[in-house]
């Protein structure tokens, strides 16, 4: 096993960028291609030896926990019909019973406070987070795989960052850098949406995180940032200089699935790929130029 053994996956956001279809979809279950945003970030967190997995889901989402049911009616019927392959397809998306552990946000006051509603499950032990609606994709290195061995050697906070244009950067959580060690950076501050013009660097923190326990206790004093939101990036502050902090640069594709551009764009990336359909795709796209 890891020495990061637990994932908190915040998804009880209200999705307002996907209206109306997240009405009665939680955003973290639109698909790229046939696959799930959400199955996405736990296959991430498989692959970095991750087990054990938190929802923190809400008010009208309830069909995120549903998705980890064992299907067993369509199981059978697929069974009686021979379909192999979809059996498999399910079968490799299947988590072992008790892999998930599921908590309510009872109301959506932001992506800290998400993440604080999973204290009791984690303890006191170091944890990932994951954001799924943002896909971070490299099948030959998966980020959270690269932010744990890092973890091992570094031990601490780490953050995964990627460098972003500058006339962008006010849209994400910042890193004031220190000493950089090729895609290791030391983390001397984090500033939440810098005022255009104000950033430190262009590195932006990317929806991944490996944190120590104690950001649940700054998380607790419940003060509010950006937004009126009890903010993630806040908390995390708190720690820098009290802990190792450090960033790690990922180099693969990111897709910000959030986002209605960020999604159409991961579906069309991830079908170019794909030996099924990828053919079909790159053949519209060469016969519909822009
Ligand atoms: P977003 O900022 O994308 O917010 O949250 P959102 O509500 O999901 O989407 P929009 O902006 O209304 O379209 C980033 C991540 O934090 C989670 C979301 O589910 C998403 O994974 N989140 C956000 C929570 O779990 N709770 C919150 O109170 C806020």
């Amino acid at each position: 096993m890891s020495a990061i053994e637990i994932a908190v996956l915040p998804v009880g956001g209200m999705g307002t960028r996907f209206l109306p279809a997240t009405k009665s979809v939680a955003k973290e279950l639109l698909p790229v291609v046939d696959r799930p945003l959400l199955q996405y970030a736990v296959d991430e967190a498989r692959a970095a030896g991750i087990e054990q997995f938190v929802l923190i889901t809400a008010r009208g989402k309830a069909s995120l926990a549903d998705y980890f049911d064992v299907a067993g009616e369509l199981v059978q019927t697929l069974a009686e019909r021979g379909k192999t392959q979809e059996l498999e397809v399910l079968a490799a998306a299947q988590l072992p019973p008790g892999a998930v552990m599921t908590v309510r946000q009872q109301q959506p006051l932001g992506l800290g406070h998400a993440v604080w509603c999973a204290r009791n499950i984690v303890g006191r032990r170091p944890f990932a987070v994951l954001l799924p609606d943002e896909l971070l994709w490299d099948p030959a290195a998966p980020c959270l795989k690269q932010m744990v061995e890092a973890h091992a050697r570094l031990g601490g906070n780490l953050v995964a960052t990627m460098e972003v244009p500058a006339e962008e950067t006010h849209r994400y959580g910042i890193v004031s850098p220190g000493r950089s060690d090729g895609l290791i950076t030391e983390v001397r501050g984090l500033v939440e949406k810098p005022a255009p013009g104000t950033a430190p660097s262009r590195l932006a923190v990317v929806g991944r995180y490996i944190l120590e326990p104690e950001v649940m206790d700054e998380l607790g004093k419940g003060r509010r940032g950006a937004g009126g939101e009890i903010q993630l990036t806040d908390a995390m502050a708190e720690l820098i200089g009290r802990q190792p902090f450090h960033a790690l640069t990922f180099t693969g594709k990111r897709f910000d699935c959030g986002d209605k551009s960020g999604h159409v764009i991961a579906n069309v990336a991830l079908a170019l790929e794909r030996p099924d359909i990828g053919p079909a795709v790159r053949a519209w796209l060469a016969a519909n130029p822009a």
